[in-house]
């Protein structure tokens, strides 16, 4: 009877200590996400897939399809992905939309765009929603390295060299054949969660590799959009995600700004802008929101299930967080949010996530 008790006892600390550990981990991974995401852990293996871990319930999964905390059969899935392309289709004919929409297939949407022939799959990158790892998988994919581990970091986003190239870089007719056939797929999250991603990561903790973002983009946005008035509170201090939501909003003044920063702008420039949703026949568009069902899904649709992995994704790092877009959005003028909204709305129609009310009126 007494072992009966220790024994209990003991695992009452394991089990502690357990939750303790996990609280640790699954907090540093919400800062390390992107990185951990882009980093080493994706396995590509020969023949033997490794199921993907079932979402647990913790995860917290809002405006999505599907609530349950079970694993989505296949089919399941594929009725979640053909609502999504349903509502696309229908929104794109949406005249009323039709700028915010549609965007000609210019070299720019082509730039962003890989391709790997070996699986005929084309992947339109859209930043801050795990893209280095996809494009690790393709790179490997192409063949170029044997695992994703082999791929140097710094190889990852140079084209020339990784053996994953883009669209643009091949003839019309070839891409126009590509466009046709190919399995094509990006994926995309709450556009407004999105920007916040995009400004804490390129200007609050800026990595020193990419000074660009301090040094000259967050300087000519100050100096055209904060407001004056607030003495003391000049160029020094950094960029405000005020300042940023002015910028963004400012659909015609920020038009040659926007020329001088280059490439950079594709970290808060509208899917539309990036991947012409309308006007290229996508087969799956993944929500960030559902990236664990997403993931596994798009491997299966691509058919190289069995040759890669996605690696497991912490519990509830890609849930929709509205406390955090209300502190991020506090204080900020409701003629400032509208015009960020006008702005992005397109996105928000496109790929069914909620006009957010709480912060527009
Ligand atoms: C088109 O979009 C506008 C703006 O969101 C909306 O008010 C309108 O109801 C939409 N029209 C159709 C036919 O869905
Ligand atoms: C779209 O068109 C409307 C009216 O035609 C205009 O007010 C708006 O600024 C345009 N939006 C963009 C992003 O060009
Ligand atoms: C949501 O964001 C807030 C503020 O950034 C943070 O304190 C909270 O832990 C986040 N919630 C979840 C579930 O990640």
């Amino acid at each position: 009877m007494r072992h009966r008790w220790l024994f209990l006892g003991a695992c009452g600390w394991v089990l502690l200590i357990l939750v303790f550990v996990t609280k640790i981990i699954s907090h540093r991974a919400v800062d390390e996400y992107e990185e951990r995401l882009g980093g080493q852990s994706t396995t590509v293996m020969g023949h033997t897939a490794r199921k993907l871990p079932l979402p647990t319930a913790e995860i917290t999964v809002s405006q999505q399809p599907d609530q349950s905390s079970a694993a989505p059969t296949m089919a399941e899935w594929d009725s979640v992905v053909e609502e999504r392309l349903q509502l696309l289709s229908t929104v794109c004919k949406n005249s009323t939309l039709r700028n915010l929409t549609h965007i000609p297939i210019s070299k720019f949407v082509l730039d962003r765009i890989f391709v790997c022939d070996k699986h005929n799959i084309l992947f339109c990158q859209t930043p801050k929603v795990g893209n280095t790892q996809w494009k690790k998988v393709l790179i490997t994919l192409n063949g170029a390295f044997s695992g994703v581990e082999d791929i140097p970091e710094y190889l990852v986003h140079d084209h020339e060299k990784n053996g994953l190239p883009r669209l643009s870089s091949l003839t019309p007719q070839e891409i126009t054949h590509r466009l046709k056939t190919y399995f094509k797929f990006f994926i995309v999250r709450d556009p407004f969660e999105r920007l916040i991603s995009a400004f804490s990561d390129k200007f609050i903790k800026n990595p020193r590799f990419e000074p660009w973002y301090r040094h000259d983009i967050a300087p000519a946005i100050i100096r055209k959009y904060r407001k004056r008035h607030r003495d003391g509170d000049v160029a020094g201090s950094g960029l405000h995600f005020e300042d940023f939501v002015r910028y963004l909003g400012d659909v015609d003044g920020r038009r040659r700004m926007d020329r001088q920063f280059g490439d950079h702008i594709i970290h808060w420039m509208t899917y539309t802008e990036l991947c012409a949703p309308c006007d290229i026949p996508y087969n799956v568009i993944g929500h960030h929101e559902t990236l664990e069902q997403d993931a596994g899904y798009i491997l299966k649709r691509a058919g190289i299930e069995r040759l890669v992995s996605y690696p497991a994704i912490p519990p509830g790092i890609t849930s929709y967080n509205k406390t955090k877009i209300e502190q991020y959005f506090s204080g900020i003028s409701k003629r400032d949010i509208r015009r960020l909204y006008a702005r992005y709305q397109g996105d928000f129609h496109l790929f069914g996530y909620p006009t957010p009310y709480f912060l527009l009126t």
